[in-house]
């Protein structure tokens, strides 16, 4: 049996695919049950600490809702909100929040301090977005791409293209990895994902059964996916400049209508974690738009408000997903007040 009270989701890879498999299920009966009206609160009386470096509006809101809907309460500390890093060490701060809550989430940019919160808080603690990985969206992707396929994981394809030496790019790489699945990476050379996480996939995969594609060559990579990914060419906390040299770069693994025709694959669905700059409704989108002539960077708006773009059904999926993780170590473990 698989009991994950008391972990930390820092990333993918410190997961089983058993455990992740556990999570995927727990997900899927949460999801029916918040349908149907039946959902049953196991989070009674616990704490969350939410610590938000970077903006967010999807991950914030689902920690939010899930732990609500389970009868937890949160404390939203937002960029700029805490000691944390300026008067204070994350390791005491570490100490402070582990006496006061049940479990913390962090988003940020150095994958260390998730370590650090673990390390020294003695409760659970859950990666809500680093430079380097972003694993509550890789299990909502995976969920989502569980949810629009008939096949088992260990059968679906998917690539994802544009900027893989990022958070999702790492984070989609590790899932699939982990989970034997088909992955191809369509990235130029200088963004494909740091070779020692891709020899630790390269490892993950010997056992798991997945097979790892990376390559500058989209045709090869995107044919007889079932699946598009993609993600913005600029992350939050990359300076502004960079939008030039990855716009030249990136601008040929676009994912656009020709894309979706060379999976060959009537079926593809495309999958973005959002936000997205693929039309100029946008400050950002419109600044791009006026300098470089573009409108619709990563993705173009024809494919992302089409029929085959699951994108808003991902985005909902944060929330049942996020939810099995608290669920999944929270629950029936003693409370703080009583440890
Ligand atoms: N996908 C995602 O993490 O979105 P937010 O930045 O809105 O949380
Ligand atoms: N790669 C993006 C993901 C946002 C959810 C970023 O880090 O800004």
């Amino acid at each position: 049996t698989i009991d994950l009270r008391g972990r930390s989701y820092l990333s993918e890879l410190d997961f089983t695919a058993a455990e992740i498999g556990h999570l995927l299920d727990l997900a899927a009966d949460l999801k029916a049950a918040r349908r149907a009206g039946t959902e049953h609160p196991r989070l009674t009386g616990r704490q969350l600490a939410l610590i938000f470096e970077k903006t967010s509006t999807r991950t914030r809101c689902a920690f939010e809702v899930a732990a609500r809907e389970q009868g937890a309460a949160t404390t939203y500390l937002g960029p700029g909100d805490t000691h944390l890093g300026g008067k204070e060490s994350v390791a005491d701060t570490a100490r402070v929040l582990g006496r006061m809550f049940d479990g913390i989430e962090y988003r940020g940019s150095a994958q260390s301090i998730v370590g650090d919160l673990a390390a020294h808080s003695g409760v659970p603690v859950y990666n809500g977005l680093t430079d380097t990985a972003h694993p509550t969206q890789s299990l909502c992707d995976v969920f989502t791409m569980r949810e629009h396929s008939t096949k088992p994981l260990s059968e679906i394809s998917y690539c994802y293209l544009g900027d893989a030496r990022n958070n999702m790019g790492n984070s989609l790489l590790s899932m699939g990895a982990l989970l034997g699945m088909d992955i191809r990476i369509a990235a130029p050379r200088a963004l494909w994902p740091a070779a020692d996480l891709v020899a630790t996939c390269r490892a993950v995969a010997e056992r798991s059964g997945a097979r790892i594609t990376l390559t500058e060559d989209v045709e090869t990579a995107v044919r007889g996916a079932d699946f598009l990914h993609t993600d913005v060419w600029v992350s939050m906390g990359e300076p502004a400049e960079t939008w030039k040299e990855r716009i030249d770069l990136l601008l040929p693994y676009q994912v656009n209508a020709k894309t979706l025709a060379a999976t060959g694959n009537p079926d593809v669905a495309f999958m973005h974690c959002l936000p997205s700059l693929h039309d100029d409704r946008t400050r950002l989108g419109r600044e791009l738009r006026d300098t470089y002539g573009l409108t619709g960077l990563e993705v173009t708006d024809e494919v992302f408000s089409s029929p085959r773009s699951l994108v808003f059904d991902q985005a909902e999926n944060r929330l049942h997903t996020i939810k099995a993780i608290l669920v999944a170590t929270l629950a029936d473990r003693p409370h703080i007040a009583e440890g």
